[in-house]
């Protein structure tokens, strides 16, 4: 789905840019937005992304914990997602299963690197407004349960990305660095993208 080009100049561009790859690939491989998905595969799909951000934000509540600042002026409380992944797939009647030891993912020493992956999970946010309403409308899905992890902030959505942006864009205009926002990003794409693209393959996780 093509995305909005981005302003001029700065590190959301940037960042947008550098995984447009990864984003396109882990799309493709989680496959929501297919018409013949069906609960099982859906269920597949969130039991993925369970522990997927299970683990990130283990390394997010870290660099919380040592940067109380800066996760208050990101509202990092109100940003964990882990809990709406379980309780999607207890709505569906599954459990977060097999996967729970999650993808390898490396820790967040600094505010850099917890931009960088917020930067992944929050943006999920966007898409997740248009896959909301394409699980609404499946014929294989109507009836089920109203699911809360792909849009969790509903009407604030747009607010809550606004204000991850601007803290995002004061953070490399003062102490930050660019650089390393956009290389945790990529890195922490990576990761996702090789995490859906075995699962979808049935490898063992
Ligand atoms: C866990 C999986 C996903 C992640 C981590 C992810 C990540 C992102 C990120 C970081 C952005 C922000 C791009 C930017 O403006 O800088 C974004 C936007 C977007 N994503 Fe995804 N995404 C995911 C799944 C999907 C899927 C399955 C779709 C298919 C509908 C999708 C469609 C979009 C769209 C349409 C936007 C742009 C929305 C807008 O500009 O209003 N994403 N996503």
């Amino acid at each position: 789905m093509p995305r909005d080009a981005g302003g001029a100049g700065d590190v959301l561009r940037d960042l947008r840019t550098a995984t447009a790859v990864e984003h396109e690939q882990v799309e493709t491989t989680l496959g929501l937005m297919d018409p013949r998905l069906d609960r099982d595969r859906l269920v597949d799909v969130l039991g993925l992304l369970h522990a997927f951000w299970r683990t990130a934000e283990a390394g997010l509540d870290a660099w919380a914990a040592a940067h109380p600042a800066d996760a208050a002026a990101l509202d990092w409380d109100r940003r964990r997602r882990t809990g709406l992944y379980a309780a999607d797939l207890a709505a569906l009647g599954a459990a977060p299963g097999d996967r729970d030891a999650g993808p390898d993912l490396p820790g967040v020493p600094d505010t850099d690197a917890a931009l960088g992956r917020l930067y992944v999970m929050e943006g999920s946010t966007l898409g997740g407004t248009f896959i909301d309403r394409h699980l609404a409308a499946l014929p294989g899905l109507a009836g089920g349960p109203r699911l809360r992890a792909f849009s969790p902030y509903g009407a604030d959505t747009g607010a809550m990305w606004a204000a991850f942006r601007r803290v995002t864009r004061a953070h490399v205009d003062g102490p930050g660095d660019a650089g390393r926002v956009v290389a945790a990003a990529c890195g922490t794409f990576a990761v996702l993208a090789g995490w859906c693209s075995r699962a979808a393959q049935g490898a063992p996780a």
